[in-house]
């Protein structure tokens, strides 16, 4: 298996183009189900989990073409053959679960595969589960498969989730799209990919208001038409390149960043003595002088500090003057990078779902090795500043979620390569 390897060597500087976001793209993809004319996703993440989501929905008889590099996606979904979404793909990739409620919606019946365990945490369906019933659908669980069906139509309704799950809301958002009536969406979560799913179901036809804030009104349609849509750029790549100056040192500009998709997280760089500027072209990051400061974090849904940037920011802060307490909210389990982080001298006391980092002078290069896509770039980040080398194994994590990683970080002066495994 392939490996990377970065060896700490002082300061970046430079651009780094963000790509457009995978998480958006992952939900605006299974939209198509909803529709029988074509639907053109543009600036789409060369990744390999649009690769998955490309699978999935060919395996139900979509169209999916792939143009430009993979910059566009080209989807049609006039004729579904198939209403299974099979275990062998949705155990790969939870965001497969997207499916369920468009598939829903068009045909009246769905029947996917419960994605499983995965490496930061047990990550149920039930809030999807018990939004698409509300709106009449009847589920039930057999042989590991969520068998749906709205033998009369969906019809509005008014739903509340427990827990502002992001997944959830943009399930249900979807099919309410071809709902009977009128469906409100309490506690629904706020972030920007699900502003961006919004954007391109009216730019369809769907009739949505309120996207970005906790309540939603869809106002069902008979039929939606096909559509073009640029994703949103990614705010995690942004996030997590805008950490490799604020940990290296020097200053690198993100094209194509916004803060308003990382306002939480600014304001932690900010007080850690981080600069950010707007440039007009993106967000512009600098690290100049001495140590940065401590600062305590804890992961919130939107427009709280993302929890796919916690580990990011704790490499960041495992060199800070003091001690920094993150905790983690969102999801049990996600603090599996802290064992790697002390390979290479960090100081963490992990207790359930808080870590409390101790800032030491520099982390030393190791070999190391992660089981999720964010834990993974965080061991990159730790290593731009570390000394000697640092060997990252199980580099497929970052190929689900950064295209071009070791091209993007040389072009701002790292030293990083990817060696080819037997
Ligand atoms: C999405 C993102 C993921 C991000 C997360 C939180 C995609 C493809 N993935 O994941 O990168 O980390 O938002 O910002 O967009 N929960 C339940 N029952 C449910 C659904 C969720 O209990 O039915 C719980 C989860 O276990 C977790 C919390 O809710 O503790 C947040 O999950 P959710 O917001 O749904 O995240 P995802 O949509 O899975």
């Amino acid at each position: 298996m392939d490996q990377i390897i970065v060896t700490g060597n002082g300061e970046l500087s430079g651009e780094i183009p963000i790509a457009g976001a995978k998480n958006a793209c992952l939900t605006l993809m299974p939209a198509t189900l909803l529709s029988e004319e074509p639907l053109t996703l543009t600036n789409a993440p060369r990744l390999s989990d649009i690769k998955t989501m490309t699978e999935l929905l060919q395996s139900l008889g979509a169209e999916v073409t792939s143009l430009q590099g993979g910059q566009v996606l080209a989807l049609s979904s006039h004729d579904l053959s198939n209403h299974v979404a099979e275990y062998d793909i949705v155990r790969k990739m939870r965001a497969s679960n997207l499916v369920l409620g468009p598939m829903l919606a068009r045909l009246g019946h769905a029947v996917v595969s419960l994605p499983g365990g995965c490496a930061i945490g047990a990550r149920p369906m039930d809030l999807h589960i018990r939004g698409l019933e509300a709106l009449g659908a009847e589920i039930e669980l057999r042989d590991g498969y969520l068998h749906a069906k709205a033998p009369q139509g969906l019809k509005g309704a008014t739903v509340e989730f427990s827990f502002a799950s992001v997944g959830a809301t943009e399930n249900v958002l979807m099919a309410a799209t071809l709902a009977k009536g009128t469906t409100v969406l309490k506690n629904a979560a706020r972030e920007p990919e699900i502003v961006d799913l919004a954007t391109c179901l009216r730019k369809m036809g769907a009739r949505i208001e309120g996207d970005g804030t906790s309540q939603i009104t869809i106002e069902g349609v008979d039929r939606l038409s096909g559509a073009t849509h640029p994703v949103v750029a990614d705010r995690i790549e942004l996030g997590t390149y805008m950490l490799a100056p604020a940990i290296a040192g020097g200053e690198v500009e993100c094209l194509g960043g916004r803060l308003d998709l990382v306002g939480a997280f600014v304001e932690k760089l900010d007080a850690a003595g981080i600069g950010v500027e707007e440039t007009g072209r993106g967000l512009k990051v600098a690290r100049r002088n001495g140590r940065i400061r401590a600062v305590d974090v804890t992961t919130e849904p939107f427009p709280g500090f993302p929890t796919d940037l916690q580990a990011q920011m704790m490499a960041l802060l495992c060199t800070a003057d003091g001690t920094s307490v993150l905790e983690e909210k969102i999801f049990e389990n996600r603090f599996m990078h802290a064992p790697e982080l002390m390979r290479m001298g960090a100081q963490i006391d992990v207790h359930g779902g808080t870590a409390t980092v101790t800032g030491v002078d520099r982390l030393r290069g190791a070999p190391v090795m992660a089981t999720d896509l964010r834990a993974s770039v965080s061991l990159i980040l730790a290593g731009l500043a570390a000394e000697g080398e640092t060997v990252l194994s199980r580099v497929y994590h970052l190929d689900r979620g950064y295209e071009h990683l070791v091209r993007k970080l040389e072009g701002v002066g790292a030293r990083i390569e990817r060696v080819k495994g037997q």
